[in-house]
């Protein structure tokens, strides 16, 4: 049993051990109980505190017994909260670090709480597409009040326990030593008898509740989308002040055995969990020495090296921004000082925050400046002959040790390495645009980098707050790679029937961010048509549609020029579908032989999402992505896939691989049928009745 008992004088102490973050599993259930009982039977004891050993009180029920037998084994955390409420003696929660969704939820079952300041209160269960499931949803609103009660379930955000010091949900905020604390209080509560108080027992009284819900309704509904979880909150917390604790409790509870079962929530719940697998590399471990990151620079002040830039200087790195030409350096720096003004002008920066991270961007056109930099990563021209010269010149100045890192989007990282006598120096860290904004971070493994380079780079992506994803040295590396699969499929969609807005709109319900088109008009057009421009030339046989470069052939490249796939008009990004466009689709099927036809929404999404599948199964199998849970964390953190669909390789599990392969045989019986064999990874583990994930 994963729960400590020990005995202090009069008290006993139950100190949850289960690490990381004493997730609430089985074991650690029956620790509990077994401890209260213990207590309970010993005259001797008088009070129990319960606590939580190492970094957390609790972090909340175990994620990873969810939906197994363990989850729901008895005792259930319902089981143990009851016998912590019906305990004849005091109970005190001494909550530090993180009590979290259970975790929070066991402290409230208790009769009192001292919490160190600090600690991060949060019922987060929404986020794992879940609602607090332990009468979380019926305590919280009767011990800090309904609206933010509602507020902190409904969005899952952690609030610091010194903001609700003023609640019922403490009984005494202390700054350190919280044990020491709660063994006093306890002993307080004996001597004075205090009256063992029960959350539940609180009565709600609120007059406009029925005005209240139905505008959080209308909002919650507007905001949540495909997501059923916020809703549920909704309905639970209502509950709370609209029918009695038992009956609020069975709401509760039916309405988390119904999310606990949705796609919705095991999509999220994966990607909790891939985000935490894509930190670990099976052949470094974790304890594997890094290099520390004290100072960074970058090399080019254009669209992405500015944005580099400032992620250094969020995190309190100093930068160094490195350019040709002072215009070129001046007109960079411009943009990042623009960037940081527009965060102040909402509020989200403050004065002094402004002028911290505005100074810790320098600006530099020559290399000594750089030279003692522990990082350098280049942002210049997409153009091997430039990398190389800069590569050289970076070899020439950078101290040993330094990091030298490319932001190449297509171009072979060891090649870029091999312009340096440090192979084992350079890395590929791929950011994504507008990279101040975006979360991902392909991290590209050359063949020479060093396991100390890789871990390190791995370390920092966490402290700039990136998802760093692992990709092996290809062509597009992880996530381009698959999106030029999707790309030819859109292509080939406008050639034999569907229109811009109608593919987009397809893609966009069923939950991207934005369709392939108008995310052409917003990236720019002119980007796609350089790099086929090099693969008709390099790989011959692949077949595109041509309508992208008959766009790009009339300017059309995007809302830079006014003009992509849609019409702009100008200060507005709305896309209004265009008739010179169109007609060029059509004209352009009419040229081709292709007799348009009618292609359904179901068709196109299959065609573009089961592109990325199938691209995925080989990038798996070569190795490039070291699990395909990576491939999903590169789609939801950097190309808009819907977080509730878990990512292209877990959709396509919960599709059933059978069923993406009958799809595929189906697809390849058309137009451009031999862009449809399945991928070997993918016909293995179909037949052998696996999934990827
Ligand atoms: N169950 C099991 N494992 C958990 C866990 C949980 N509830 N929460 C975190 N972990 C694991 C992580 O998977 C990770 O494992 P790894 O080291 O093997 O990769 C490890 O703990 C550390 O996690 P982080 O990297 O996230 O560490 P941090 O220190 O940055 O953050 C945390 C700690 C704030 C607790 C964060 O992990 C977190 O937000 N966890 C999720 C908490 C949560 O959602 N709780 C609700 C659970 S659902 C519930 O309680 C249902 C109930 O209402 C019935
Ligand atoms: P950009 O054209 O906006 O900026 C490049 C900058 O590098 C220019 O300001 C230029 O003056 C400067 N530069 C060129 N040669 C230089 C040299 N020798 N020394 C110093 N500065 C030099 O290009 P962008 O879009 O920022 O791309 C940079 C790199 O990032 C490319 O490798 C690109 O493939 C990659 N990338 C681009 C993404 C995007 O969405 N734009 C996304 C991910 C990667």
């Amino acid at each position: 049993m994963t729960a400590e008992y020990q005995v202090h004088g009069q008290t006993a102490v139950i100190t949850l051990q289960n690490p990381p973050v004493n997730g609430l599993g089985f074991s650690t259930r029956q620790g509990i109980v077994a401890g209260v009982t213990r207590a309970l039977d010993d005259d001797a004891i008088k009070a129990i505190v319960i606590t939580g050993a190492g970094k957390a009180f609790s972090g909340g029920a175990d994620i990873r017994e969810f939906n197994k037998p363990a989850a729901t084994a008895a005792p259930n955390l319902l089981n143990v909260i009851a016998v912590l409420e019906a305990s004849s003696k005091p109970i005190v929660a001494a909550m530090h670090s993180v009590a979290m969704g259970g975790g929070l939820e066991l402290a409230m079952g208790c009769h009192f709480r001292v919490v160190q300041s600090g600690t991060q209160i949060a019922l987060p269960e929404v986020k794992l597409g879940i609602l607090p499931g332990a009468g979380g949803t019926q305590r919280l609103p009767r011990l800090i009040g309904v609206e933010p009660a509602l507020n902190m379930i409904v969005s899952g955000s952690t609030v610091p326990a010194e903001k609700l010091a003023k609640t019922a949900l403490f009984d005494e905020i202390v700054e350190t030593d919280v044990v020491k604390a709660a063994l006093a209080f306890a002993e307080r509560a004996v001597a004075s008898n205090l009256p063992l108080k029960k959350a539940r027992d609180i009565k709600i009284k609120f007059a406009t509740a029925e005005g209240f819900f139905q505008f959080a309704r209308n909002m919650v509904a507007a905001a949540a989308k495909n997501y059923p979880a916020p809703l549920k909150c909704v309905d639970a917390v209502e509950a709370s002040v609209t029918k009695p604790f038992d009956e609020g409790m069975r709401i509760e509870r039916e309405a988390f055995t119904y999310l606990v079962q949705t796609t919705e929530s095991k999509a999220l719940r994966h990607a909790f969990f891939g985000e935490r697998a894509a930190s670990k590399i099976p052949d470094i471990p974790e304890d594997t020495p890094t290099r520390p990151i004290r100072s960074a620079a970058v090399i080019g002040a254009g669209t992405m090296g500015g944005g580099i830039a400032m992620n250094f200087a969020n995190a309190g790195i100093p930068v160094t921004v490195l350019e040709m030409k002072s215009e070129a350096l001046e007109k960079g720096l411009a943009v990042v000082r623009k960037n940081y003004e527009n965060s102040m002008k909402k509020g989200k920066l403050t004065p002094e925050k402004f002028a911290e991270r505005v100074g810790l961007i320098k600006g530099s056109l020559a290399y000594q400046d750089i030279r003692d930099a522990d990082i350098v990563i280049e942002a210049v021209f997409e153009d091997l002959a430039v990398k190389e010269q800069v590569f050289k010149q970076l070899d020439e100045v950078m101290r040993s040790g330094a990091i030298l890192a490319s932001n190449t989007s297509t171009l072979d990282v060891d090649k870029i390495a091999a312009f340096t006598r440090r192979p084992e120096d350079v890395i590929g860290t791929h950011f994504f645009s507008p990279a101040n904004v975006m979360k991902l971070l392909e991290v590209v493994r050359g063949k020479k980098t060093g396991k100390d380079v890789l871990a390190t780079v791995m370390q920092l992506s966490k402290k700039i707050k990136k998802t760093g994803v692992v990709s092996g040295v290809c062509d597009g590396f992880i996530g381009n790679r698959m999106i030029e699969q999707y790309s030819r499929q859109a292509g080939f969609l406008l050639e034999e029937g569907a229109l811009p807005q109608q593919v987009d709109k397809a893609v966009e319900r069923f939950g991207f961010a934005m369709g392939p088109f108008r995310m052409g008009d917003l990236a720019g057009n002119d980007v796609g048509w350089y790099i086929r421009k090099r693969r008709y030339v390099e790989k011959p046989n692949i077949v595109y549609s041509k309508t992208a470069d008959l766009l790009c052939e009339l300017g059309r490249f995007g809302q830079k020029t006014g003009a992509g796939w849609y019409d702009y008009k100008p200060g507005d990004r709305t896309a209004y579908p265009s008739e010179v466009v169109n007609e060029m689709i059509i004209a352009h099927s009419k040229t081709l032989g292709v007799t348009r036809r009618k292609i359904s929404d179901d068709e196109i999404v299959e065609r573009l999402v089961f592109a990325l599948v199938n691209e995925g199964a080989h990038i798996l199998e070569e190795g490039i992505a070291l699990r395909a849970s990576d491939i999903d964390m590169v789609y939801l953190t950097g190309y808009g896939f819907p977080i509730y669909r878990g990512g292209p390789m877990f959709y396509a599990d919960t599709v059933g691989l059978p069923n993406v392969i009958l799809a595929m045989h189906r697809y390849a019986r058309q137009r451009h049928g031999d862009a449809w064999k399945p991928a070997p990874l993918l016909e293995k583990l179909a037949a052998e009745g696996k999934t990827f994930n």
